[in-house]
């Protein structure tokens, strides 16, 4: 039932897990639980009218198991899981380090990420709720994308807030989004009225995560047939995501190895999450001793915030919610890698990161390093990663050569969480291709 050829392990889809890994109650600590602020109207009472009520249960499970109804296999299966788990055999040779390198191909995705998991989920609790719409923020497009692809197969419709500095050079993206049914703004927008306020403000806002998110929740207020759908940091999207790190503990079984570094980007911590989080609960249950690393750019560092109640979006309609931040009012640089600034990271993730489970490598806000070590990745692998991933690889790089120094045979995972097909305007730029 399941292979490994060369350098590739591959499960078949019988072994795709059926649960969904659910870390809450193994935490060493409970997670602090979201709030009201002080001011204003209660923001859990409004949390009924922004999710459906499938997603909320999930937000707030208690099982550590949560079985992934069969309708949603089956799309996992048709979107292409399980994914293949690669060795890095030609990058180690080059690197020359005795570490082994493996990364999990989350870029095998029909719309190029690890979005996809969690967007077929939250569209199939949607659609059975009966909503006939739903809507969404996106950093890089990659979320956009994702579900625009699930509402598409769901039959739902889709309004995407999409962050206007991305937007503006992922012309391929947005095309994407469009055949898949989607209709997409730029973010600000002139269709809300934060949106309009921020336009007043600056008619070339760039746009921020937590602003497109305000836009998405302001939308789906005034839509009963519609729900809002977040691609990242909340509980059920981390648990979704937890499909990744199941198959991957797996497939290294298959080749008895086992990670002693786990390595990926974070932005809001989906994919970080994703991977990670199955082998957190071997750190934590089994005391198994396992380096986690999260890949950062200093435009947005929000692992180095203070960890501390703070709102998930620019307009202050979501509950306070207790994360490593950087503050929701706070403007972050554009990067090519849109998708990791975000000012805080998922409560899950900012619980581990507080409680001293994980490190975070921050990485210049030009770029170059980042992209550098993408393209010796990608003349040795031949895979083209998204920009995001370049930092999961820079780190993976940087983690086989300082083995490369001590000596030590380091088994280091790290997530190729979504290809580059449509950002090679960014590798140009950074690169300076023409
Ligand atoms: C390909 C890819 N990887 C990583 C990220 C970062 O998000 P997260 O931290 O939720 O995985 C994004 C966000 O858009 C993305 O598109």
């Amino acid at each position: 039932m399941i292979s490994v050829s060369g350098n590739t392990i591959i499960l078949h889809p019988d072994d795709l897990p059926t649960s969904w890994y659910n870390i809450v109650p193994d935490l060493p600590t409970p997670l602090p639980p979201p709030m009201d602020p002080e001011d204003g109207p209660s923001r859990l009472q409004q949390l009924g009218n922004i999710f459906s009520k499938g997603v909320l249960q999930q937000e707030m499970a208690t099982d550590t198991y949560v079985k992934i109804p069969d309708e949603v296999r089956e799309l996992y299966i048709q979107s292409g899981r399980p994914r293949p788990l690669i060795r890095a055999k030609r990058l180690e040779k080059k690197l020359n380090t005795p570490a082994k390198m493996y990364y999990k191909g989350e870029f095998y995705s029909p719309t190029g990420s690890h979005k996809v998991n969690t967007a077929i989920a939250q569209a199939y609790m949607a659609k059975k709720e009966g909503f006939e719409r739903m809507a969404t923020e996106t950093g890089a497009g990659q979320w956009g994308t994702a579900l625009a692809y699930a509402c598409s197969l769901l039959d739902l419709e889709l309004t995407v807030y999409w962050v206007r500095a991305a937007s503006s050079w992922k012309a391929e993206r947005f095309r994407l989004m469009q055949m898949y049914g989607a209709d997409v703004h730029p973010s600000p927008s002139s269709r809300t009225e934060i949106g309009r306020s921020m336009l007043k403000e600056d008619p070339d806002h760039p746009g921020g995560l937590g602003l497109a998110i305000s836009e998405a929740i302001e939308d789906v207020l005034n839509d009963d047939k519609a729900v809002y759908s977040l691609g990242s940091v909340l509980n059920h999207v981390l648990l979704h995501q937890t499909i990744i790190g199941l198959e991957t503990k797996k497939q290294m079984e298959l080749v008895d190895d086992y990670p002693d570094v786990v390595i990926s980007c974070l932005g809001g911590g989906s994919n970080f999450g994703g991977l990670s989080i199955p082998f957190f609960r071997d750190k934590i249950k089994d005391g198994k001793d396992i380096k986690f690393v999260a890949a950062q750019s200093a435009s947005a560092p929000n692992l180095n915030g203070e960890y501390r109640y703070d709102f998930g979006d620019y307009a202050e309609q979501t509950p306070l919610l207790k994360m490593c931040t950087l503050g929701h009012k706070e403007h972050f640089p554009p990067i090519k890698a849109d998708g990791l600034r975000y000012h805080a990271a998922a409560p899950i993730i900012s619980a581990l990161r507080a409680g001293g489970y994980m490190d975070s490598m921050i990485y210049p806000a030009d770029e170059d390093y980042v992209f550098q070590r993408a393209k010796i990745f990608v003349q040795t692998e031949g895979f083209v990663p998204a920009a995001e991933s370049n930092y999961s690889i820079a780190a993976a790089i940087d983690e086989a050569l300082e083995c490369k120094e001590s000596g030590e045979e380091k088994t280091i995972l790290f997530n190729l969480s979504g290809h580059g097909f449509m950002d090679m305007h960014g590798f140009a730029d950074i690169l300076k291709l023409r």
